[in-house]
């Protein structure tokens, strides 16, 4: 798409004004197409298009990330020059440091959108896909002492099995909601709590209504979850509730509801920092299981990546 503006560039010019004109001109239409292009691929959201406009916009301009070969040097030179039309730097890649990666111990089972938290030396990490038609009920802990994966123990057979909500307070693992079962199957209101020096389970009060992959944090000795998705995993919930507890109990029979958080979704990360809970990121929409599926078989939404962070 933006190859006929640098063709259009030198040559014999007739006048600077006016082959600056029409550098002007063809960006400006080039620009005009792809937004109406791209709202109209997004204004049908049962197409897949959502995913389609990012990977295709990411993969267009993708610069090499190492240095460029002398040979390559005039082509990418080019592509500079067009200036507006090139990668936003948003979304550019940023200079790193060479980190050097180390590969450790195999993971007992392929494990996606389980959870982890970590204790010490030891990574405890719970439930998760194996495959999307199978969904494992244990936890495993690597011990990073002796980089050793050991102590796989059953987790409670009502608890979600992936898009937890997951928190610590350095003992007690809080295991919030989350999605039930394999596929696209919805959450559960079901909550329970580890102690990771026994290995017991207990449960929590149940959350007021189910929530897919909540924001969870712990924060001036309550309990905070906030956002997620509704049932349907797709819909953002704006709720936010808190429970009072101490030393993996709740002090409370039921869960406060507090002032909602302004963007929903699933997926935000969120921390506690100078005394203020904060949630960053995240998603809007997920898959959803197709109507009347017996399986629940996941279908494709359109999904919004956010770049929001919000704190209360
Ligand atoms: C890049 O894109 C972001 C998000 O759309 C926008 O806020 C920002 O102003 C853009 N930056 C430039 C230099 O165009
Ligand atoms: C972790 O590894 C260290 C070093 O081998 C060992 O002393 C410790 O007992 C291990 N912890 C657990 C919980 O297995």
């Amino acid at each position: 798409m933006a190859r006929p503006a640098t063709a259009a560039a030198p040559k014999a010019p007739p006048s600077k004004h006016l082959m600056a004109l029409a550098v002007v001109a063809i960006l400006g239409i080039v620009l005009v197409a792809d937004f109406l292009w791209a709202s109209s691929s997004s204004s049908s959201p049962s197409s897949p298009g959502g995913a389609a406009i990012w990977s295709s916009r990411l993969d267009l301009p993708a610069r090499p990330a190492a240095p460029v070969p002398s040979s390559a040097k005039k082509k990418t030179k080019e592509k500079v020059s067009i200036g507006s039309m090139d990668i936003n730097a948003t979304f550019a890649d940023l200079p790193a440091p060479e980190l050097e990666w180390e590969e450790m111990a195999e993971a007992p089972v392929p494990r996606l959108d389980g959870a982890a938290m970590q204790i010490k030396n030891l990574l405890y990490v719970f439930a998760g896909y194996g495959t999307i038609n199978h969904v494992h009920s244990h936890v495993d802990i690597y011990n990073f002492s002796d980089n050793t994966w050991g102590g796989r123990f059953d987790m409670p057979k009502e608890m979600a099995h992936s898009h937890l909500g997951m928190v610590t307070d350095g003992r007690y693992i809080y295991v919030v909601t989350g999605q039930y079962g394999p596929q696209c199957r919805g959450p559960t209101a079901r909550n329970f709590v580890l102690d990771t020096a026994t290995k017991e389970w207990h449960d929590l009060p149940p959350l007021p209504v189910p929530r897919y992959a909540p924001a969870t944090q712990l924060w001036r000795s309550r309990l905070h979850v906030m956002g997620g998705s509704k049932e349907d995993r797709h819909e953002p919930g704006l709720e936010h509730w808190s429970l009072a507890v101490k030393d993996g109990k709740a002090l409370e029979s039921e869960w406060r509801s507090e002032i909602p958080i302004p963007r929903g979704g699933p997926h935000r990360a969120c921390v506690v920092a100078n005394d203020k809970l904060l949630v960053i990121g995240g998603q809007e929409g997920d898959f959803m299981a197709k109507p009347g599926s017996p399986i629940f078989k996941c279908v494709r939404r359109s999904e919004v990546c956010g770049y929001v962070a919000q704190s209360l």
